[in-house]
C-alpha cells in the first residue's frame, strides 16, 4: 500500500492530536504532535529562567541555546502512546500544564525556533508514512502532503474540553481563564507574521463542534482510504 504524509492542522485544544493519535496507530504510521515540540521549548525557557517577568523572552539567550535543546518521541509500552522527551527525559505530564499553554504562543512566534523545529518535523516525514498535527504542517512543513486536514470547533466548546480535560486529571481549573487562553492563543496564532495559522487552499475542513471522536476518527479514515486507495 503507497505511503503517506497526513498534515492535520488548526485551532488549540479542537481533538487534532486524538483524531490524528488514533489514526496513526489503526493504520500503523508514525504521529508526531508539533505542539508537544513548541511546548517542550517552553519548557525549557520557563526551566532556565529564559522568560523576563513581563512574560517576554530572552531571544538572544534563547537562540544561542536551541542547539542544546533535543525533543523526541517514544511510544510509552503500556498505553502504546506516544510521549515527549526533552533532552532525554520524559516531560509529556509537565507540557500540558496551563503555564506551559499560557507561555508557548510567544515561542512559537520566533522565527529561529521555527526553523530548527521544522527542520526536525521535515526530517521525521522523509520516509511518508506520518500522521503530523499542528498549525503548519499543510502550510509549510508538508505543502505537498496527500492528505490534508483542516479542524476547527467554537472557542467555547474547545474551552469546554480543555476544562473537562485538567478536571479528570484532578488539576485546578477555572473555564473563564481556559476559555481567555483559548481565544488569545487562536489570536496569536493567526495574526503572527512567521506561519500564522491559515487553512491551505487544498485541505478539508472539518468543524467537529458536534461530532463525537468516533465519527471523527471515521471520517478520517474515510478520508484516508480514499487517498490510498485512488
Ligand atoms: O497544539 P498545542 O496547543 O499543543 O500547541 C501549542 C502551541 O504551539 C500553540 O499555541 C501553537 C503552537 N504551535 C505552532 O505554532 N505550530 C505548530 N506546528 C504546532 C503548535
Amino acid at each position: 500500500m503507497k505511503k503517506i504524509i497526513i498534515a492535520i492542522d488548526g485551532f488549540s485544544s479542537c481533538g487534532k492530536s486524538t483524531m490524528a493519535k488514533d489514526l496513526a496507530r489503526e493504520i500503523g504510521y508514525i504521529y508526531i504532535d508539533t505542539g508537544a515540540m513548541y511546548r517542550a521549548v517552553t519548557l525549557y525557557c520557563i526551566e532556565h529562567r529564559l522568560f523576563n517577568a513581563d512574560g517576554s523572552i530572552r531571544e538572544e539567550e534563547l537562540r544561542s541555546r536551541m542547539k542544546d535543546i533535543h525533543i523526541s518521541f517514544r511510544l510509552d509500552p503500556d498505553t502504546q502512546r506516544p510521549v515527549t522527551l526533552l533532552n532525554g527525559e520524559e516531560v509529556e505530564s509537565r507540557i500540558r500544564t496551563m503555564e506551559v499553554s499560557s507561555h508557548v504562543s510567544p515561542v512559537a512566534t520566533l522565527g529561529f525556533v521555527r526553523e530548527a523545529l521544522v527542520r526536525q518535523q521535515q526530517a521525521m516525514g522523509k520516509e511518508k508514512g506520518i500522521v503530523m498535527d499542528g498549525r503548519d504542517i499543510g502550510t509549510v512543513v508538508f505543502p505537498e502532503a496527500e492528505l490534508k486536514i483542516f479542524v476547527t470547533a467554537s472557542a467555547e466548546i474547545r474551552a469546554q474540553r480543555r476544562y473537562d480535560e485538567l478536571k479528570a486529571k484532578g488539576e485546578e481549573a477555572s473555564f473563564e481563564e481556559i476559555l481567555h487562553n483559548v481565544e488569545e492563543r487562536d489570536r496569536i496564532d493567526q495574526t503572527r507574521k512567521v506561519s500564522p495559522l491559515r487553512k491551505a487552499d487544498d485541505a478539508l475542513l472539518l468543524d467537529n463542534s458536534h461530532l463525537s471522536i468516533a465519527e471523527q476518527k471515521e471520517w478520517l479514515k474515510s478520508q484516508y482510504e480514499r487517498i490510498v486507495h485512488a
